[in-house]
């Protein structure tokens, strides 16, 4: 029998100092303290992907950070793990996101974990349904507001300012904190830093967080340069290659459907001080990159996520990229978050029906021939 003393210590000690996820791996290097419980499901240590197709194609050594491997499905995790557990050290009761879906699956699991309740306010009707799933699963108070991205992160970061709710959104440095723990699994796995590292940017907190962490690395002898960072944004959200706000933003890539970003200064710095570029991408050329990724590289990603991709493979056929590079390239989350995007070039789904025979199965698959 497990004595009683040992139930009622457990929940404390385990939350303490757990063997898995960034914090665990990456603590010296996050503002998350001794006394802070540990809120994780294991985030991080993602699969770093040789691309053997797109290396081909791009006459460089790529290298694929698959974010979607992590617990809900995407990169969000590794700066929810940080900003919950400093959350939950501070007695914090509820926390509050905007979101175009992602983050408000990631922080409803980790709220969850945490045993504190969350509100999630989302633009109506343009959250794949996997991620609203996620969310409500979880246990979240879901909130559609009829209106896009940068209005719910203003309400969000307004009911944070008046009620006893803490925001959870990028904005939240410890989210960044979190994030940055992507850069170091590269230089750990790579030996260095590579030359160009690609993200698809939205409310442009994820390329900052990179830059800050391929920079702390390199500042400690972890790694002897910095990369270039390139960025790419959807045609009819790119607010940071146009220089200015975006009032409708309009993409299907609905996760960077964002018209004005919340760290546009950091992520246009970590452009500039890396030497890199924030360019835009049709959605034609993201759903094309989609397809790629999925055919040839075996992996399933979402729309924005493949928008680092179609960068790549947009600048290949202008001639804009030198042979022998080394690049990493992040897709950002799972492509089953939102399968009606992936399915939607396809028409109807489209699978024959035969009877349970062998000839019958072996004719439709075309092996008779
Ligand atoms: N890729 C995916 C799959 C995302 O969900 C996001 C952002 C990004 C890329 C862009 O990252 O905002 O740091 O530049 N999603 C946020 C959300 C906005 O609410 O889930 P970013």
């Amino acid at each position: 029998m497990i004595p009683e003393s040992f139930i009622a210590d457990r929940p404390t000690s385990l939350r303490r100092r757990p063997g898995y996820g960034v914090i665990a791996r990456y603590r010296d290097w996050l503002p998350v303290s001794e006394s802070d419980p540990v809120i994780s499901l294991g985030e991080g240590s993602t699969p770093l992907v040789a691309a053997e197709k797109l290396s081909e194609i791009l006459h460089c050594e790529t290298w694929i950070k698959v974010e979607g491997a992590n617990p809900t499905g995407s990169f969000k995790d590794r700066g929810m793990t940080v900003a919950l557990s400093v959350a939950a050290g501070q007695a914090v009761q509820a926390v509050v996101c905007a979101s175009t879906g992602n983050t408000s699956a990631s922080a409803a699991a980790y709220a969850a974990k945490a045993g504190l309740s969350t509100i999630v306010l989302l633009p109506a009707g343009r959250i794949a349904t996997g991620k609203l799933a996620q969310a409500i699963v979880h246990g979240a108070k879901v909130v559609q507001i009829d209106a896009n991205f940068d209005d719910c992160l203003e309400l969000a970061r307004k009911l944070a300012h008046e009620y006893p709710v803490a925001l959870v959104n990028s904005v939240n440095p410890n989210r960044i904190e979190g994030q940055k723990t992507a850069a170091f699994e590269v230089i750990d796995e790579l030996g260095d830093a590579p030359e160009v590292h690609v993200v698809p940017v939205g409310n442009a907190g994820n390329i900052s967080a990179y830059w800050r962490g391929y920079t702390q690395y390199m500042s400690a002898g972890k790694a002897t340069r910095t990369p270039r960072m390139w960025g790419f944004q959807a045609d009819g959200a790119a607010p940071l290659v146009l220089g200015h706000p975006v009032l409708q933003p309009e993409t299907v890539a609905t996760a960077i459907r964002i018209g004005n970003p919340a760290s546009a200064e950091q992520a246009l710095a970590a452009r500039d001080e890396s030497g890199g570029l924030i360019e835009a991408v049709s959605d034609q050329q993201i759903l094309d990159a989609q397809a790629f990724l999925a055919r040839e590289e075996g992996i399933f990603v979402e729309p924005a996520s493949a928008a680092g991709v179609a960068g790549l493979l947009a600048k290949q056929q202008r001639g804009e990229i030198e042979s022998g590079l080394k690049i990493a390239v992040t897709v950002t989350g799972h492509g089953l978050k939102d399968i009606d995007a992936a399915l939607s070039r396809l028409g109807p789904i489209h699978a024959e029906v035969v009877t349970a025979d062998l000839l019958a199965v072996a004719t439709v698959c075309g092996l008779l021939d």
